[in-house]
């Protein structure tokens, strides 16, 4: 019996997988999927068990997850196809009898008023009604700030829509053992997680850690959500993307990337990365 990790092509699918092997799950316990197995050579070569999944291919999903007992189930990234996709990876799971499947989610995806959260929470409610499942409802990567640093450090300005809202971020390492111990433990089945970092920040905060650690003063701008979306645009941003990129901002103005759950250090637990550890990081 294995655990299977989807998506692990990509930058949270490879963290799990890592983490997985540092929880001590033994390589061959692991299957790790893509659309295009090439990318994971690497986990074949130290291995882990290979496999090609792509959620809009069917046919691709029975053998992809045969034999899997536990099942995390990484959200696809074409907004459009997503729902359609995870329904697929569901009723795969269900076919090969995983006996339970870790979803990951968004922080609030039944309440959020984003244009994320639908999918979420569609992908939530088909799952739930099929299969032992684990919501785990990740908030903001930490690092879709740090991969601005070059950019910020230059301009001296950090933009966002956010206002003074307060945003519970996190690094992808941090959620992906956070999968790791809920697909290695028991307990979780039923639950649905709030993940998010401890030490929650404004936009503003965030300039001022930012200026701290590379000694050049940030400022924070707020602009409206619109005046956002068009800067990302312009910076090369594609469209759908800055619109999705910019009513996070708006929601994140509603607090609605707050979290005070606790959720995510006691899964892992110790503290998550904070803020200004991130930065410092991203700068060395
Ligand atoms: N919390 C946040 O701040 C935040 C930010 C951005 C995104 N997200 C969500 O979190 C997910 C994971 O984040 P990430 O940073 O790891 O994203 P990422 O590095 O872009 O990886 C996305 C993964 O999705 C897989 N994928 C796309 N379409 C697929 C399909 N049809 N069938 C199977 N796999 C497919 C890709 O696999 P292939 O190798 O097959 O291409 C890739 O491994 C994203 O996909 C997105 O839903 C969260």
């Amino acid at each position: 019996m294995s655990i299977v990790v989807t998506a692990a092509s990509g930058q949270l699918g490879r963290l799990t997988v890592e983490a997985l092997l540092t929880r001590g799950v033994p390589a061959a316990g692991i299957v790790a999927t893509s659309r295009d197995v090439t990318k994971i050579k690497d986990f074949a070569d130290r291995g882990v068990d290979v496999r090609r999944a792509d959620f809009a291919e069917p046919e691709s999903l029975p053998a992809a997850f045969e034999g899997a007992d536990r099942l995390l189930l990484i959200s696809t990234t074409t907004p459009g196809e997503r729902v359609a996709n995870h329904r697929r990876a569901i009723d795969a799971a269900v076919a090969a009898g995983v006996s339970q499947v870790a979803f990951t989610s968004m922080l609030h995806a039944d309440t959020s008023t984003t244009i994320l959260a639908p999918t979420h929470s569609a992908t939530e409610e088909y799952l739930r009604e099929r299969l032992p499942s684990v919501m785990l409802r990740n908030g903001w990567y930490l690092e879709n700030y740090t991969v601005q640093l070059p950019q910020v450090l230059t301009s001296g300005v950090l933009a966002g829509a956010a206002g003074q809202g307060r945003i519970s971020a996190a690094t992808r390492a941090d959620y992906a053992d956070a999968a790791a111990v809920v697909l290695t433990t028991e307990g979780h089945a039923g639950k649905a997680y709030e993940l998010g970092g401890e030490v929650a920040f404004t936009l503003t905060e965030l300039a001022a850690a930012i200026s701290t650690a590379a000694g050049k003063r940030i400022e924070y701008t707020d602009l409206p959500v619109e005046a956002f979306a068009r800067l990302l645009t312009g910076a090369g941003v594609p469209a759908e993307l800055a619109d999705v990129i910019a009513d996070a901002d708006r929601a994140m103005s509603r607090d609605e990337f707050y979290t005070s759950s606790g959720d995510l250090r006691r899964l892992i637990g110790r503290p998550a990365a904070t803020p200004a550890e991130a930065i410092a990081a991203a700068l060395r």
